[in-house]
Order: C-alpha cells, then structure tokens, then sequence
C-alpha cells in the first residue's frame, strides 16, 4: 500500500539534518530494505539533501514513523514508501512494475533489504528464506527494473553485503551446481546470499550498464541480529558497532565521489575504497551465480503462478 510525504512547509525542526554537503535535487532515489536500519537512516538523509526517496520493506507501521519523522525534520525532497513482502519473487516483479508506472527512472538504487537467519525455513515459492529476502530479491529487482527501463547508465547501485577486501572462508561459496545452492540453510543461506551480492555487484556494470558499489558497513547497531539466539547476540555485541547514521552520512558521501564507473564495479567500508577481492573478480564464478539466480527465479515464479 503506497504511503506518501510531500515536502513540509513547516520551518525544520530542532534536530533537522545538517543542511551543508550534497545535495539529490531532482534525483530519483528507491532503498529496498529502507524503512529499517542503515536504509531507513540514508532514505532520511538523501530526503533531507533533495531526493525524491521511494523506501521498500515490510512494515506499513515503520514507514508511516519515518516519513513522519522525515516530515518533521525535512522541508525538502520527498519520502514515500511500498510495503511489500520480499521474500517472494512475483512480489518482488509486481512492485518493480508499479514503480516503473510511477517513476520515470531511478537514479540511486540502494539494496539494503536483507536478515539474518539461523534457523531453517523456506518461502511459499520453495526458496530459502534468507537467501531469498537478503540476495534473490535484489537479483530479481534489478533484472525486472532493467527490462523496464528504470535502471541504466544513468543509475548508481550500492548494495548493502558482508562485502570486504579479502573474502572470508565462510563467503567462499561456489554456485555452479544448483542442488548444492538450494541445499544451503541457515548460517550457510546467509553465507550464500552476501557472497552472491557481491558477484552480482561484480556484474551490474556489464549486465545492467549501471555503476555499482558493493558495501561492507561492517557490525553496525541495527535490528539485523533480532532472529538469533541470544548467545550470537551477546558474542557480536562485545565488538565495536556502528551508529546507522554515520554509516548512513559515510554512502552520502560516497554517492557523491568521483569513483563511480559505469565499467567497473567499486568497492568500500567503513574505511573507504578498496580493491575487488580475486574471489569476486572471476568472471566463471559471477556466470555460474547469475545462471543460478535466474533458475531459481524461474523456478519461484512458477511455483507462485502454479499456486495462484
Ligand atoms: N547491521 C549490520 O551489522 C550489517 C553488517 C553487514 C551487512 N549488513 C547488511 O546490510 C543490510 C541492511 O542491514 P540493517 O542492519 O540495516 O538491517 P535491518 O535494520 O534489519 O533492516 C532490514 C531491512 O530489510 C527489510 N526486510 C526484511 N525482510 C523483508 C521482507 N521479507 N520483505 C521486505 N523487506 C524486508 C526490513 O523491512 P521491515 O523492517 O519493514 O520488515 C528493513 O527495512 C542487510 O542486507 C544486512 O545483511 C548489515
């Protein structure tokens, strides 16, 4: 159901966003997974610096509270929402749809949605559900939102992964044989999807045409961990985390530097920029995981249409 703020006429309020830095004006922005979190804090600050920012999640209740809250503190750009549930691929293809009704094109497109499951569960289109809501919907969006028009040359991608410099053992994760990919669950479904986010990454630029930056914010202080055991929350919380909005401000930023290439995907963290990790860069292995991407959403699909 489409919610929608237009801007305030209202002076701003006490807390409003710092007014200098970059500004969106004119620019088209869609965060999926951007009424929570890291996406919830950078769909407040791209509204604040101009953007037309259109959030996707779940919760009809969370988005009414930020564009509320992005109301009062903003008296530029716009914040709307599409509360959807995206775990399931057709949902998935029938919002890209209504936006590509409504949008002319999307300048930003910032892949956020995600969870972090332990448990073993699956969706009603046989998908596993974390692999499903953290990587497939992302890959189904993008393909839908090319085929319609809405993302090109003229798009700038960030998604959101356990993207880093190296890539660590548990993300060495192959996707040439697909029963082997379907039988990941739990750890091993989340393991698959952020490295699958991060061959995909690898891959927009040459399949979509647009500029892609895979990110790696790091342990940061959001709800991501609410579906684990208590004990993994305690043993993450001994590290170091992250303010959302810093996060948040730090892709402001980088959404504005001069790196973004239309050829060759980027990459950054909490430190900034780095180099591709050779695990990603291998053109076999991003093949193999956007064969599989598309039999998965073929198969989904057809599972939703044949219970339709
Ligand atoms: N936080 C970290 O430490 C960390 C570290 C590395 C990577 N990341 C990645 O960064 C991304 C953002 O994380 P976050 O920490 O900001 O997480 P978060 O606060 O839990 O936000 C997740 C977002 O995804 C949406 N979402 C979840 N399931 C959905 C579904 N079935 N359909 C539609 N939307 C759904 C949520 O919407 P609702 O709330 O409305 O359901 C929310 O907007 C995730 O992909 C995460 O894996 C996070």
């Amino acid at each position: 159901m489409p919610a929608s703020a237009t801007p305030s006429a209202q002076s701003p309020a006490p807390d409003a966003l710092p007014a200098l830095g970059p500004r969106f004006d004119g620019e088209t922005v869609v965060i999926t997974g951007g009424t929570d979190g890291v996406g919830a804090e950078l769909a407040l600050q791209l509204r604040d610096r101009g953007a037309r920012v259109v959030i996707i999640g779940r919760s009809a209740a969370k988005a009414q509270g930020l564009i509320a809250r992005s109301d009062a503190q903003s008296t530029t750009g716009s914040l709307e929402a599409r509360t959807v549930d995206f775990s399931l691929m057709r949902s998935v293809e029938q919002t890209v749809d209504a936006l590509a009704d409504d949008l002319e094109r999307i300048d930003v497109l910032v892949q956020a949605v995600g969870v972090f499951l332990s448990h073993v569960e699956h969706t009603r289109e046989g998908i596993e559900l974390d692999f499903a809501v953290s990587y497939l919907a992302r890959f189904v969006f993008l393909e839908r939102a090319a085929a319609r028009g809405l993302v090109g040359p003229h798009t700038r991608l960030i998604s959101l992964a356990a993207t880093a410099p190296t890539t660590p053992s548990f993300a060495r994760v192959e996707f040439d044989d697909l029963d082997a990919v379907t039988a990941r669950t739990g750890f091993a479904g989340h393991a698959a999807a952020q490295t699958a986010n991060d061959l995909l990454v690898a891959s927009a630029p040459a399949r979509y045409g647009v500029a892609a930056l895979g990110y790696g914010p790091g342990n940061v202080r959001t709800g991501i961990l609410r579906a684990q055991p208590w004990w993994f929350r305690t043993l993450v919380g001994l590290f170091p985390k992250r303010d959302p909005r810093a996060v948040a401000a730090q892709l402001v930023g980088l959404l504005t530097d001069p790196y973004w290439s239309a050829s060759t995907p980027g990459w950054a963290g909490r430190k900034g920029r780095f180099g591709i990790a050779l695990f990603m860069a291998d053109a076999r292995r991003q093949r193999a995981a956007i064969v599989a991407s598309e039999q998965l959403h073929r198969r989904a699909v057809s599972v939703a249409l044949g219970s339709a």
